[in-house]
């Protein structure tokens, strides 16, 4: 062998050995992350609804919750019997699991505090960090946790099997970078949740709350930009603040009519991820859609982030 191919070939050694010690690197990472055990100080009380009337009334606002509000179908299915958060080779295979009481669905003894530590802690049962964005539903009050509790159970059982989670190359990698996040490491030791909900008006004080969900995507100003964690192909989420780049021009009609048709009044259509969001601004209550926009016009004017 030539000393030049010599020199090469040592070069390429030392390029594997520094790309096995990354590759080992990137692994160990993010297997720390999903392993690491979340303790969770559950505060959800355990209360007792077992007045027919009052059941009724909680079933029928648990379904409002998940199909209009906080979007649980759009993951776990239409049936709650179980989907696809993701399904992709180079990110993961993320099943978002059969709720229901049928095969393959949640566990008979998975109770409250499991509901609980799932939906607003995103920790799974065993302790270890859920891929679910429970950011959205950080701020759910007790009374909407046990409402969709309530009724999810009173849905008939779906027979339906999921395969387990697991991460492609890019999802491993990301969970490595902390690009990838996980509601956990965040929200695991969070206790303060409000008991109830703000009074049903179309108010500012209850359109806060309604908009927590839209926070992920629009940011805390409101003032939207580039969606952190989002496709690469959606597109940077509107300014919702009454600035000359975001809403300044709009009323009411016009934001009713976005959320409910995705339609703007230029006679554009927002595209993905947004589209989606009009599935469940079609099935809100006109009161929610105007405390929404109360609170959107009381938010202080921001420019977009670039
Ligand atoms: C963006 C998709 C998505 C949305 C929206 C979503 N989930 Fe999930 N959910 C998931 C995924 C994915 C998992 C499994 C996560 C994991 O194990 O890493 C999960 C797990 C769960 C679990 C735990 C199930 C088990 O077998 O341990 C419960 C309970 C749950 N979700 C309830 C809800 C409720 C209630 C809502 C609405 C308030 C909701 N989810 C909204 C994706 C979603
Ligand atoms: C999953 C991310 C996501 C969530 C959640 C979300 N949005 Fe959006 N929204 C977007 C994106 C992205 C756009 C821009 C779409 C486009 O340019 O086609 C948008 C556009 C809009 C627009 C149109 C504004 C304009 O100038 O065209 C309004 C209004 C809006 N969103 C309101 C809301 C409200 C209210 C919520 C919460 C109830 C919400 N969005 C939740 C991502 C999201």
């Amino acid at each position: 062998m030539s000393a030049r191919a010599r020199k090469w070939l040592g070069v390429l050694a030392a390029l594997g050995v520094v790309g096995a010690a990354a590759a080992l690197w990137v692994h160990t990472k993010a297997r720390r992350r999903l392993e690491r055990v979340h303790r969770v100080h559950s505060d959800v009380p355990s209360v007792s609804r077992a007045e027919p009337e009052r059941r009724a009334a909680s079933v029928a606002r648990g379904e409002h919750l998940v199909h209009a509000r906080y979007g649980c179908a759009h993951c776990h299915g239409e049936d709650l019997g179980g989907g696809f958060m993701l399904d992709e080779s180079a990110m993961g295979r993320w099943p978002a699991p059969n709720l229901t009481r049928g095969e393959g669905g949640l566990p008979a003894d998975f109770d409250l505090s499991d509901w609980d530590k799932a939906v607003r802690h995103g920790v799974r049962r065993d302790g270890t960090a859920s891929v679910m964005p429970s950011q959205d539903f950080a701020a759910m009050s007790d009374e909407e946790l046990l409402d969709i509790v309530t009724y999810v159970r009173s849905l008939p059982p779906v027979d339906r099997e999921l395969p387990p989670r697991s991460f492609g190359p890019v999802g491993t990698l990301l969970l490595a970078l902390g690009e990838l996040q996980l509601a956990a490491e965040s929200l695991a030791s969070r206790t303060e949740h409000p008991t109830r909900p703000p009074h049903e008006a179309p108010t500012a004080e209850f359109g806060a709350h309604l908009a927590q969900t839209c926070i992920a995507c629009h940011g805390r100003s409101f003032a939207g930009g580039p969606i952190r964690g989002g496709a690469p192909d959606w597109p940077p989420a509107s300014n919702l603040t009454a600035h000359a780049d975001g809403l300044a021009t709009w009323t009411f009609e016009d934001f009713e009519r976005l959320m409910r048709e995705g339609e703007r009044p230029d006679g554009t259509t927002v595209r993905t991820p947004m589209r989606e969001v009009t599935q469940l601004g079609r099935r809100m209550s006109g009161t929610e859609l105007r405390a929404l926009w109360a609170f959107l016009r009381s938010l202080p004017e921001m420019p977009a982030p670039r």
